[in-house]
């Protein structure tokens, strides 16, 4: 599998595992070990994970899995997210849910990752989305006294625009070594606007999330949705795809900005064909005949 460099000491599988649906998967702590090791026997080494995820219990599930088998940690890379506080009945009392990246918060937030990872350390550190509020001094500090006592190697940010990540980033000893994003050939939004081109400028590497919209793209019905399928069908049997899924980890692979996709699956014959999407060749023809389909008109 082929490895993204982030940093000096820092390197991704280009596909990502993501984490998001874990505990909607029924898993027994012995098939999320089996679960992991398949992945990892098929190169994909990074995990995304969020503190908020399967309301704040995904972490945990796959910590207890680590647990059964601690000599995977050493084989894997694990991005964690903080910076949402999520209204739940295991949690404070909150009256809505907002955004905190307070040094407070991102501090505590990360002691309680690494509790439940069962890790001593997170490869990366998200902030996960952009906080109106942000004191970028505070979010500096919260870095500097994470990456000092050992618990976070690596810091970036998700859902950043920009101007977002230039200001945090201004403010930071180290560079952020990613900007989590949501890119697909459905989500065209953020290649318009200046946002991957600004991870290129910066060479930060772009983490997609949701690169098959979450599913929506086998079964919406909307105008949108249909013609993009219709499409790539057409180019899944021009290149010998086996799915359109493949194409559309095709599509994103094509951009110059190596952008690693995060398989969202919870089955390993799924995440297998986003692994063997890295041998399929799309044309620029293909790929512009897939834009097209996504945003209902020719590039002028
Ligand atoms: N930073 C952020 O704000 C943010 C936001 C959202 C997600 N994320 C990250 O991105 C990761 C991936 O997001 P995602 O789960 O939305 O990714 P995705 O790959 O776009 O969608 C995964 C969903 O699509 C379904 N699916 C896949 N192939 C299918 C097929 N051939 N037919 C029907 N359904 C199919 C999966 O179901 P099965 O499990 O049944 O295959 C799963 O429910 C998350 O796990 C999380 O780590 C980050």
């Amino acid at each position: 599998m082929e490895r993204v460099i982030l940093h000096d000491d820092l390197t991704f599988s280009r596909i990502i595992h993501g984490l998001w649906r874990l505990v909607e998967w029924n898993m027994s702590k012995e098939e999320v070990v089996h679960f992991i090791e398949s992945c990892l026997e098929m190169g994909v080494t990074t995990f995304d994970h969020a503190d908020i995820y399967g309301g704040y219990t995904c972490e945990e599930r796959f910590g207890e899995a680590l647990a059964l088998k601690p000599s995977l940690r050493e084989n894997m890379q694990i991005v964690t997210k903080c910076g949402i506080k999520l209204m739940n009945p295991n949690r404070p009392p909150q009256k809505l849910h907002y955004y905190d990246s307070s040094k407070n918060h991102i501090v505590t937030s990360v002691d309680s990752s690494l509790q439940k990872l069962r890790t001593d350390y997170i490869d990366v550190l998200l902030i996960h989305r952009p906080d109106y509020l942000m004191d970028p001094t505070e979010v500096a500090e919260a870095f500097r006294e994470l990456h000092a006592t050992g618990k976070v190697r690596h810091f970036g940010v998700s859902n950043f625009t920009p101007s977002q990540f230039d200001l945090l980033q201004s403010y930071l000893d180290k560079p952020l070594v990613t900007n989590q994003l949501e890119l697909s050939a459905g989500n065209f939004d953020l290649f318009q606007n200046g946002t991957v081109d600004h991870c290129m400028l910066h060479r930060v590497k772009p983490m997609a999330w949701s690169p098959l919209n979450g599913g929506a793209i086998f079964t919406s019905q909307t105008e949108k949705h249909v013609r993009l399928r219709n499409t790539l069908m057409d180019v899944a049997k021009e290149i010998g795809a086996s799915s359109i899924e493949q194409v559309l980890y095709a599509w994103l692979l094509m951009h110059p900005a190596q952008i690693m996709p995060i398989a969202g699956s919870g089955k390993l014959e799924r995440v297998a064909l986003a692994v063997d999407s890295l041998s399929l060749q799309l044309t620029r023809e293909n790929w512009y005949e897939i834009l097209r389909a996504s945003i209902g008109k020719d590039v002028d």
